[in-house]
């Protein structure tokens, strides 16, 4: 087993978005590890349930019902795992939210929830953990959720795709500063396309600050709700397998992590399009 992982078992994972779907399946592994659980959740109700499911000790274990849209709530959430804890050895930023329509039809308020909880909760996160995880001194793994949406422009997301895509350049250039330190700090990003979890059904966790979820009255923006729910439901690796996809990466020091290796190809097509200043091909909807 590799030197990173060994670092990882018996150490302490914070995990966000851990009730459900991915998140979850982080923890599951995370625990399997023999780690500290730190499970962050907007849905306090669930995570008992996950405790109990996984008979999880009060000794290794920390539920938090956390806003990650709130940046005192992060700050909090740093505070109470250092304090339980000691130490972070992973940072998983993974909660996040989704919403599908047209790019003219998004709300301003539809904006300031997916650029909180998909996009500044990340930022609020690495201000508050990075400097205390420098100060341990001890290797740490931080893996923030993006999405193949951050490395694509799929019509009907533009919210979610502007998020995910601000989160792979934020990864990309705290990678860049925490090896120019030669710090103990690695850095991935998590990029995967269609996982069968409940991101379609996101507005079930939209915070009233940031007004009800209406829902689209064309006929565009429904086609768009539509497609994502079927393709999510109809993905073809699990939460569980991305997880493990996950772990590997954090054994081996790999950055990018995009598990459905089918996207390559639109990964390219899209690269080249901006290298040969060719415009973009216009996905189907
Ligand atoms: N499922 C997919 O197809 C897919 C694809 C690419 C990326 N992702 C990303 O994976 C991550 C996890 O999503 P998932 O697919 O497991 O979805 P999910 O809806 O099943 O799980 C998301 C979890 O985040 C929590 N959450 C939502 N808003 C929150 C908030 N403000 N504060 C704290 N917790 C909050 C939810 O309660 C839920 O437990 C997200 O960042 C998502 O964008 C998912």
């Amino acid at each position: 087993m590799n030197q990173s992982i060994t670092q990882l078992q018996n150490g302490t994972a914070v995990i966000t978005g851990a009730a459900n779907g991915i998140g979850l399946e982080l923890a599951k592994q995370a625990h399997q590890l023999n780690m500290n659980l730190v499970l962050a959740d907007i849905n306090f109700d669930q995570l008992l349930r996950v405790k109990e499911e996984l008979h999880l000790t009060e000794a290794k274990t920390l539920l938090l019902k956390i806003d990650v849209s709130e940046e005192t709530e992060i700050a909090h959430l740093c505070i109470k795992a250092y304090e339980k804890f000691g130490s972070v050895e992973l940072l998983c930023n993974n909660a996040g939210v989704s919403l599908n329509r047209l790019s003219w039809k998004h709300s301003h308020q539809d904006w300031e929830w997916l650029m909180n909880v998909n996009l500044f909760s990340v930022a609020h996160a690495i201000r508050y953990f990075v400097p205390r995880m420098l100060e341990q001194g001890t290797p740490a793994h931080i893996v923030n959720t993006a999405s193949a949406a951050g490395l694509l422009s799929t019509s009907g997301m533009a919210a979610y795709n502007a998020s995910k895509h601000a989160v792979v350049t934020l990864s990309e250039t705290l990678y860049q500063e925490l090896q120019s330190i030669q710090s103990k700090i690695d850095v991935s990003v998590l990029c995967p396309a269609w996982v069968p979890t409940q991101i379609h059904l996101a507005q079930r966790n939209r915070p009233d600050r940031f007004g009800t979820h209406q829902d689209p009255s064309d006929s565009m923006s429904l086609k768009f709700e539509d497609r994502m729910s079927h393709a999510v439901q109809a993905g073809k690796m699990t939460a569980t397998e991305i997880a493990t996809e996950v772990f590997k990466a954090v054994e081996k020091q790999q950055f990018y992590i995009i598990p459905h290796r089918k996207i390559n190809s639109l990964i390219e097509q899209r690269l080249q399009d901006i290298v040969l200043l060719r415009n973009p091909k216009v996905s189907e909807s």
